[in-house]
């Protein structure tokens, strides 16, 4: 079996079993600047976890592409992936404990074939927040796990969230006794010895948690994720993810090609090529900031491994071209981006190589200056100056270092680098606040013109209608809602007709800063509350729109000239767009 069988396998299993498959959503979140990239499966049904309607029901299931960079640096592994695949069903206030578990138990002994003595269970063993999941432990005995391989911990285990804040609960976990030898005669699914592979995750949201603690949400859902590459390498009994044909061929194909070999580097090129792949095919870009930041990250990483294979870089297109043959069968979408993610990839190793020569010199001269001092330790302000200047990576300066047999001071180092993080996560939150970078008269004015067309699609189709998404250019707007059907003409002209009654009647906009609950209870609208500060900004225009917004718009909305539909098309399943311009 492969990895696109499992997935297959999965998505019909739940099918079957009613569920409706969507999408996966793109990697990059398109409507939540807050998140970097798409990190689970439950990360884009946060509004329906909480209790909006989805538009495809109550039991859904798809394939996740997620990106999580928190283990960048811990890639090379035998287990660490930066890009993963994450399978998922999910009850929107549906089933909930028994039909879950049965339904993970006959998938996993029935459809994967899994002998029940590979597998382990966890459970939440309950705190002062939720008692203990004893109905869950009944649940899987009742199924067949023998009682002995079901275990309770507490909530660093058995809890799941996304973050600091929102929906969330206890969790039973699924795991496979890859059938080494215990650690110790205590060994169990928690010590994480390696013995037992976590396999599967279902998540009792029924919770939502904040910053006052936690409160019951209007629905008990459940969420699951279970990740594609590693049952992959267990049901193939390979000892790592690399050994599966995700990877195989190109792992295979940099070990004919370097001069000197290393597993380590073979694998960081792999991984990385391919995460680099995925984002860019869902329309990341190197930069300096956030999503892009993290993109050069991880092409620079996989440049300065080749380099360290000795792998002639004129290769790198290659090597793309074998790794998206290789993915596309999971990955159609890539067949079309082929060109555009080559490009990228090659532009920013040609810029990564240049800094490298930079960063070269600028260690050179930074080292007679340590020298002639007499000093034995790189300071902080140096390596960081390297790294933020240059994109020198610390790990780099640390080689280099070695060889003048110097240290580096890295506690002064990661103390920078929190200050500088600290700051572009400000950063981050100004842009989310501000909800759009470079504002101009234009798009200010179109800002403006998305709260009206907000309001008068709720006037028009009804209350339920919420905002999906929108985009803006000096030239036009685009806004993205939820909504069943294609808009009639009657209904577009009576939108049309509505925002330029408002925009007749000279509106003043005004804006406040009060606190995000009272901001929801005086009624003002939003996208991802759970996503806002504690302090809000609200702007209202006249008494028809009153939404949380960072701005900046207009002051009246006599400034907006005269508002023109030019397109109304489907966006996703159960998103509408709509494409508006204002005439001046
Ligand atoms: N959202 C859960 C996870 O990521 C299923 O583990």
């Amino acid at each position: 079996m492969k990895a696109i069988d499992i997935r297959n396998k999965y998505l019909k299993f739940f099918e079957r079993h009613g569920h409706i498959v969507i999408p996966s959503a793109p990697l990059i979140p398109e409507n939540d600047p807050s998140v970097l990239f798409t990190t689970a499966g439950m990360q884009p049904l946060v509004p329906y976890l909480l209790g909006e309607k989805h538009p495809e029901g109550t039991r859904l299931t798809d394939y996740q592409k997620c990106v999580r960079t928190v283990d960048i640096d811990e890639v090379g592994d035998n287990r660490h992936l930066t890009y993963f695949e994450m399978l998922g069903n999910w009850s929107l206030g549906d089933y909930f404990k028994e039909e879950s578990i049965k339904m993970s138990f006959e998938f996993l002994t029935k459809e994967l074939g899994i002998p029940v003595e590979k597998l382990s269970v966890t459970v939440f063993a309950g705190d002062e927040d939720a008692p203990r999941d004893e109905e869950s432990a009944r649940i899987w005995e009742e199924v067949g796990m023998p009682k002995d391989h079901i275990y309770y911990f507490g909530k660093d285990d058995n809890w799941w969230i996304a973050g600091e804040e929102g929906p969330c609960g206890p969790d039973t976990e699924m795991f496979y006794d890859t059938g080494k030898e215990p650690c110790n005669k205590n060994c169990n699914p928690s010590c994480g010895c390696g013995k037992y592979v976590e396999i599967w995750n279902n998540v009792f949201m029924e919770y939502y948690k904040n910053k006052d603690g936690y409160s019951k949400l209007k629905q008990r859902n459940v969420d699951t994720g279970l990740g594609l590459e590693r049952m992959n390498m267990l049901l193939q009994g390979k000892e790592t993810p690399y050994d599966t044909e995700i990877f195989k061929p190109i792992m295979d194909k940099l070990l004919e090609l370097a001069k000197v070999d290393d597993i380590t580097s073979r694998r960081i090129v792999a991984e990385h090529m391919r995460s680099s792949i995925m984002i860019i095919s869902d329309g990341g870009r190197p930069s300096n900031v956030d999503r892009g930041y993290v993109l050069r990250r991880l092409i620079r990483r996989m440049t300065r491994h080749l380099n360290k294979l000795q792998i002639n870089l004129d290769e790198l297109s290659n090597l793309i071209e074998l790794n998206i043959e290789n993915l596309k069968e999971m990955y159609p979408e890539l067949a079309n981006n082929k060109e555009i993610i080559k490009q990228v990839i090659i532009e920013e190793k040609d810029k990564f190589i240049k800094t490298l020569e930079h960063g070269e010199k600028e260690f050179g001269k930074a080292i007679t200056k340590i020298k002639n001092e007499r000093l034995q330790k790189i300071d902080g302000q140096t390596i960081f100056k390297l790294y933020d200047t240059y994109g020198f990576p610390p790990e780099v300066t640390g080689d280099l270092a070695k060889e003048q047999g110097l240290e580096l001071d890295m506690e002064e180092f990661k103390k920078l680098y929190k200050e500088h993080q600290e700051k572009s996560r400000m950063g981050s939150e100004q842009k989310f606040k501000g909800g759009l970078a470079g504002e101009t008269p234009e798009t200010i004015a179109y800002h403006t013109a998305t709260h009206l067309l907000n309001a008068a699609l709720k006037v028009v189709i009804g209350k339920d209608v919420h905002q999906k998404g929108s985009n803006i250019t000096p030239e036009r707007m685009r806004f993205d809602f939820s909504c069943d059907h294609k808009l009639t003409d009657e209904e577009k002209k009576e939108v049309e007709e509505l925002v330029n009654k408002w925009i007749s009647e000279s509106l003043p906009v005004t804006v406040e800063e009060m606190k995000k609950e009272d901001a929801i209870k005086s009624g003002a609208e939003c996208m991802f509350i759970e996503k806002y500060p504690d302090i809000v900004t609200v702007y209202s225009i006249g008494t028809v729109s009153k939404e949380l917004c960072g701005g900046p718009h207009v002051k009246n909305t006599s400034e907006l000239g005269k508002f023109v539909i030019k397109k109304e098309e489907a966006s996703s399943q159960g998103v509408r767009r709509i494409k508006a311009i204002l005439e001046k």
